[in-house]
Order: structure tokens, then sequence, then C-alpha cells
């Protein structure tokens, strides 16, 4: 399948009519900086439609993005990036957690992006643990996959998907636009 169109049609930071209009909704979470906003561009092949940055911590609030008409891809902010004020990191946090566990909204899919070469974190891996206990469906992506070099390409993927578990983990670089059509398959199935 293809993704034909793709636009911005809000930010929000708790409920609203936009997320409770019956569209579904596949969530984009991960640690700061591991590429969410950067992967949302490349899977719309719009590349500034999500704003992207060098320094953790760029997105904020819940950015919605209609994607064919009839699907919402939703960037959320990162979490875990230690640098932030305790407050400002308690605010994303809360955010993070009141979509995915308390609110009113239950997204077909979630995409939980990691770094191809940290691996999943601490926090990833509770993330995991509490989406399972909440039923959501989990797509891993493995982004930042140039940087691994092609000799151990393989071995790494074993080795993720041993941390991982029976998740189906979706290798692929935003920034060299590898394996994207893999993870909108996925997303769109
Ligand atoms: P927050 O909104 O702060 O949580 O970050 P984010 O997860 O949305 O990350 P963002 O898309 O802003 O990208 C963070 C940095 O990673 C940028 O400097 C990107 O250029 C870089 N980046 C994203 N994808 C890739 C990739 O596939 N490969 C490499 N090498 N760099 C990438
Ligand atoms: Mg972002």
């Amino acid at each position: 399948m293809k993704i034909t169109s793709a636009k911005f049609v809000g930010g929000v930071t708790g409920t609203s009519d936009l997320l409770s209009n019956g569209t579904p909704q596949v969530a984009f979470i991960g640690r700061s900086n591991v590429g969410k906003s950067s992967v949302i561009n490349a899977l719309t092949g719009v590349k500034d439609l999500a704003r992207t940055s060098s320094f953790p911590g760029r997105t904020q609030q819940i950015n919605i993005f209609l994607i064919n008409d009839a699907l919402y891809l939703l960037d959320l902010p990162g979490y875990g990036y230690a640098k932030m004020s305790h407050v400002e990191r308690e605010r994303l946090q809360k955010l993070i957690f009141w979509y995915l566990f308390q609110s009113p909204y239950t997204p077909k899919a979630v995409v939980l992006i990691i770094d191809a070469k940290v691996g999943p974190t601490e926090d990833d891996l509770e993330t995991i643990k509490s989406l399972e206990e909440h039923g959501k469906r989990i797509i891993v992506a493995a982004n930042k996959i140039d940087k691994i070099k092609e000799a151990v390409y393989e071995a790494r993927l074993a080795e993720l998907q041993a941390q991982i578990g029976k998740h189906i983990i979706i290798p692929c670089s935003a920034e060299k636009k590898i394996g994207i059509q893999e993870l909108i398959d996925a997303v769109l199935k």
C-alpha cells in the first residue's frame, strides 16, 4: 500500500475532538532523539512535515498527521531525556502515559522506535511491558540502521530480536530511506 497524502492537522496535550472523531490512530513513541519525527517524514515522503532536531526534546505535544484522509499518525514527545528539567520531563512523560494508558483513545498500533545501535534501553523495555499489559499491538522500528555495518547486520538484528521478544522488528533508516515501505505496510495493515 501507498501513502498518497499527508497533512498536519494539529497538536494536542489532552482530550480533543480531533482524536475522538473516529479516525484510526497509530502512535509513534520512543526515546528522545531516536528519530520519531524523522521516521514520520520518511513514511509520508514529506520532508519537513514533522519537525526534527539534533537536540533531544524537540517534540513537546502530540502532533497529529492525517494520511490518505483515513488514518492518523501521532508523533509523540520522546521520553528519557536526562538534560531536560525535571518538571518538563515529568510533563512529557505524563502526556505519553496519559495517551497510551489512560485516555479514551485506543491506537490500532503503537510503533516503538529504538536506536538500532544503542538497542532497547531500560525505559524502552519497561514501555514494552506496559504496552503488553494493556494489550496494545506493538511494532518495533529499529531506526538508524545505517549506523550498523553490513558485516554485523544479521547478528545485530538477532540480538535486538532476543531483547525485544515476540514483537515484530522492522529495521529502518529515516535518513537513508531503508525499510520505509516495510514499515508503511506494517502500519497500514
Ligand atoms: P524528539 O522529538 O526530541 O523526541 O526526537 P525524535 O525522536 O523525534 O527525533 P528526530 O526525528 O528529531 O531526529 C533526531 C536526530 O536523529 C536528528 O538529528 C536526525 O537527523 C537523526 N536521525 C533520524 N533518523 C535517522 C537515521 O535513520 N539515521 C541517522 N544516522 N540519523 C537519524
Ligand atoms: Mg520528535
